[in-house]
């Protein structure tokens, strides 16, 4: 199956990121959310985005040009999705906001049309099983930022067909991704791995094991990773973190993934990381 639209439901972090590359790399593209103002600010994170590899050179002007020109923008779902080959929902991690969008896109969307879902841990099949196209829905996780990370995680639930995998595979490799196939379990591969280095940095913390900066730092330098697990949670967004942790335990009563005491404080405090300016480093961080 040839792709030719691709509509992105969703002009958040991700969704404006996933409409820059997709449009980068040649395909007509429409962003969709529910506001105006929503799409208009979702437009202006691409164009700084792309301004700023213009300016260090990745990108020239013409390209940018060129991608800008592939993006229409849309607060109308049937509008959007109607003659779209490709489908990518990137809305709220709330099944109860994206199970209504799926039953939706089945009455919307061309017969032959695939359904993929950024969602960072549920269920593909469960997103399926809102349409009549289950063979046709696909887990396609992409990484923030989108035009800067490679890495794609796809996710075959039970019902996904060779066929849907094959394109969404050519796509992730046309959009410039490198991809990872992984079964529909609760988060996947990468989200199963780090909500557990995020839960027990907060965990050690409650122990008072050592210093906040202390236990970043000696797992960046053991580990030569970028940033400890606070500097994460702060980057991720605390609220976002207890969510996983929570959906991980009830899809699994896995112990380890109950969320630790002081991540759902700061939540409940409103300390959710630097997207509201208040996180762990505000709070426990000695450099304010
Ligand atoms: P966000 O909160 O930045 O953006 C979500 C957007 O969806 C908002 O602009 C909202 O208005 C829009 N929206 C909500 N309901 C809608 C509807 N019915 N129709 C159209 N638009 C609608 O969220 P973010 O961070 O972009 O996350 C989106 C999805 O991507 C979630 O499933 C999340 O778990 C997943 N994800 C997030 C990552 C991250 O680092 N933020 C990484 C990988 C996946």
């Amino acid at each position: 199956m040839a792709i030719k639209k691709v509509c992105v439901i969703g002009s958040g972090t991700m969704g404006n990121g996933i409409t820059q590359v997709v449009a980068q790399a040649g395909y007509e593209t429409t962003m969709v959310d529910v506001k105006q103002e929503f799409v208009d600010r979702g437009m202006d994170a691409i164009k700084a985005s792309l301004g700023k590899f213009v300016e260090r050179g990745k990108v020239s002007q013409a390209d940018m040009d060129k991608a800008m020109a592939n993006i229409s923008t849309s607060i109308d779902l049937k509008q959007a999705a109607k003659d779209a080959d490709y489908v990518i929902e990137a809305i709220f991690e709330r099944v109860d906001v994206k199970l209504p969008v799926y039953q939706q896109l089945e009455e919307i969307c061309p017969k032959h049309a695939i359904l993929a879902s950024n969602t960072s841990g549920i269920p593909i099949s469960l997103l399926a099983s809102a349409t009549k196209r289950p063979d046709k829905v696909i887990g396609m996780h992409f990484f923030s930022p989108v035009p800067v990370m490679k890495a794609l995680e796809v996710v075959k639930s039970l019902l996904t067909s060779d066929e849907t995998l094959k394109v969404s595979l050519d796509f992730g490799k046309a959009i410039g991704k490198e991809a990872v196939v992984v079964k529909d379990s609760p988060a996947f591969v990468s989200n199963r791995i780090i909500t557990l280095v995020l839960n027990e940095g907060a965990k050690m913390l409650e122990e008072d094991l050592a210093s906040m900066e202390d236990i970043d730092k000696i797992i960046k330098l053991s580990f030569n990773w970028p940033m400890g697990p606070f500097e994460l949670n702060d980057l991720v967004g605390i609220d976002v973190a207890v969510d996983l942790l929570e959906g991980i335990y009830q899809q699994t009563g896995w112990e380890r993934y109950k969320p630790a005491r002081l991540l759902k404080r700061m939540v409940e405090i409103g300390y959710l990381g630097r997207k509201n300016g208040k996180g762990f480093y505000t709070l426990f961080g000695t450099k304010k």
